[in-house]
């Protein structure tokens, strides 16, 4: 658990977080959100002390982060940069074995930490490990950078927008395999984005921060129900509203008897990505398939339509 208190961070007599106060339970994602420039990296850099607090405290599991030596602060808490910050002259296992490095594992743990994560992470490590970063896709090197900040298994893992410099297509598979690890491990995680629909796919509860202030901390259906504000209204955006509450919802629900052709749509599948592949598709209904691909039944265009119209 992360209990953040009344914190604050003055540059120059500006307050670029000001008394900022929520908490994060243990095993869930919580995205900070806002413009440029309002504070989300200095906010997250405090929890492990990358920067220091002007005032406040950081309670971590209970015990203020203050007064934890920084090496226990580090084997506890990973931290994945903007724009993955591989380690460029390191080959990818170099760069995931650096925090075991760090607090001074020997050679053969190191070595089966990094196989058994590579591994994790569908990069084979006898193929990937000796690589160097540049050798890498955009995508590889994300994973890689999880991969990293993983390695010393902590329980809470910071990331600064971890998926900012993908594809919308390799960011919506990113997106998930960090849901189904994070699930694995209860990895407790503050993820910062500056994207709205990215924090409502993955987080448990939004922080939305303007100049410094946090102005709402609430579940994705609390903050689409009740904005505090007239920025939370804006940064959601109101065009495209129906389509983020069918996003907090899976297929599995609206399944109907029946049969139909093409490609399944998983019951997993969150209703709006089931309604874009079928618009994209051309199809007014679809099959839908379990976890081992036995098909359920059926989701109809319609059905998903209905329920974008009537929210909550
Ligand atoms: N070391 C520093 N010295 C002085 N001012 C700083 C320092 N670091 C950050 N700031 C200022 O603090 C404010 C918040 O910066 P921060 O990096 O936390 O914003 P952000 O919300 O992460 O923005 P972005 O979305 O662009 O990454 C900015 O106005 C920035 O210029
Ligand atoms: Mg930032």
């Amino acid at each position: 658990m992360i209990e953040i208190r009344d914190l604050t961070k003055i540059y120059d007599d500006k307050a670029v977080v000001d008394s900022v106060s929520f908490t994060v339970q243990p095993g869930t994602i919580s995205c900070i959100v806002g413009t440029s420039g309002s504070g989300k990296t200095t906010l997250m850099r405090m929890v492990n002390r990358m920067t220091e607090a002007t005032s406040g405290s950081i309670l971590i599991d209970g015990q203020d982060n203050g007064h934890l030596p920084v090496h226990e602060l580090r084997r506890k808490i990973g931290y994945v940069i903007q724009n993955h910050g591989l380690f460029p002259h390191r080959t990818v296992a170099e760069n995931v074995a650096t925090v075991p490095g760090l607090l001074g594992w020997d050679k053969p743990r190191i070595a089966a930490r990094v196989n058994e994560l590579l591994a994790l992470f569908q990069l084979d490590p006898a193929e990937f490990g000796p690589r160097y970063p540049h050798e890498l896709s955009g995508g590889q090197q994300q994973r890689v950078g999880v991969a990293r900040a993983l390695a010393a298994e902590p329980n809470i893992l910071l990331m600064d927008e971890p998926f900012g410099a993908l594809d919308p297509i390799i960011r919506a598979k990113a997106q998930n395999d960090l849901l189904g690890i994070q699930k694995q491990f209860g990895t407790t995680i503050i993820l910062v984005t500056h994207d709205m629909d990215e924090a409502m796919r993955m987080g448990d509860r939004i922080a939305v921060m303007d100049s410094g202030k946090l102005v709402q901390y609430a579940t994705p259906a609390e903050l689409l129900a009740h904005p505090a504000t007239e920025f939370v209204d804006a940064m959601l955006g109101t065009g495209d509203r129906p389509f983020r509450y069918l996003a907090l919802n899976t297929v599995d629900r609206l399944v109907e008897q029946g049969m139909a052709d093409g490609a399944p749509i998983a019951a997993t599948a969150n209703r709006r990505d089931a309604l874009a592949e079928l618009l994209w598709s051309g199809r007014d209904v679809a099959p839908v398939a379990g976890d081992g691909g036995a098909v359920l039944g059926i989701v109809r265009r319609a059905r998903l339509l209905a329920e974008a119209a009537r929210p909550a």
